[in-house]
């Protein structure tokens, strides 16, 4: 079991939850009509997913993709790969991806490509994190949770080599 000693609460539980309420306010507002397909991407992603879907007052299919670009280091390898696909079509739906983190911007400038060309009638990025200062490729993230600086963080479904997802608030894994 990995030592707990070396965990700095970055962003605690109840301040993730208050902004996932706003920004599920801020996308059911502003995807009026037509079909919404959540894209989680596994596994970081499922906590995220869970309760932003909850805060989505409106109806959306859930669904899931996985893809793996991180093998057991702190940083990006530079490869990505699709490990599962999506269960069902997203031609002529609004897509809504949901990330845990944006780091580089290879892991979704990627998946941005493989899914425009499954024809949605558009994409959009939710990310609870952001380090802008990290970016290799150009993505917006067009609903951020919180920008933070360059450290690795994990927690609230963010991982180091597989441990710490299950904890509830995000921590900056020191070392
Ligand atoms: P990118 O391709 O460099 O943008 O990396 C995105 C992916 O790397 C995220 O989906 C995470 O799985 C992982 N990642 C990036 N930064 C962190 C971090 O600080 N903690 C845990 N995982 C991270
Ligand atoms: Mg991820």
């Amino acid at each position: 079991m990995p030592a707990k000693t070396n965990l700095r609460v970055l962003v605690p539980a109840d301040q993730i939850q208050k902004r996932i309420l706003e920004l599920g306010t801020q996308i059911a507002r502003d995807f009026p009509e037509g079909p919404l397909c959540l894209v989680c991407i596994l596994k970081g992603a499922f906590m995220f997913m869970a309760d932003l879907s909850r805060a989505i007052d409106r109806h959306a299919r859930c669904e899931f993709i996985g893809i793996s670009s991180y093998g057991k280091e702190k940083s990006s390898s530079g490869e990505v790969r699709l490990t599962k696909d999506l269960d069902s079509s997203i031609e002529g739906a609004n897509v809504l991806v949901v990330e845990d983190i944006v780091d580089t911007g290879i892991t979704l400038t990627y998946l941005i490509h493989v899914l425009s060309q499954r024809r949605p009638r558009s994409i959009r990025i939710a990310a609870l994190l952001d380090k802008p200062s990290r970016r290799m490729r150009p993505i917006k993230v067009d609903y951020c949770g919180f920008e933070i600086p360059d450290e690795f963080v994990v927690g609230y479904g963010l991982d180091y080599a597989e441990d710490y997802r299950n904890l509830k608030d995000i921590c900056v894994l020191e070392d």
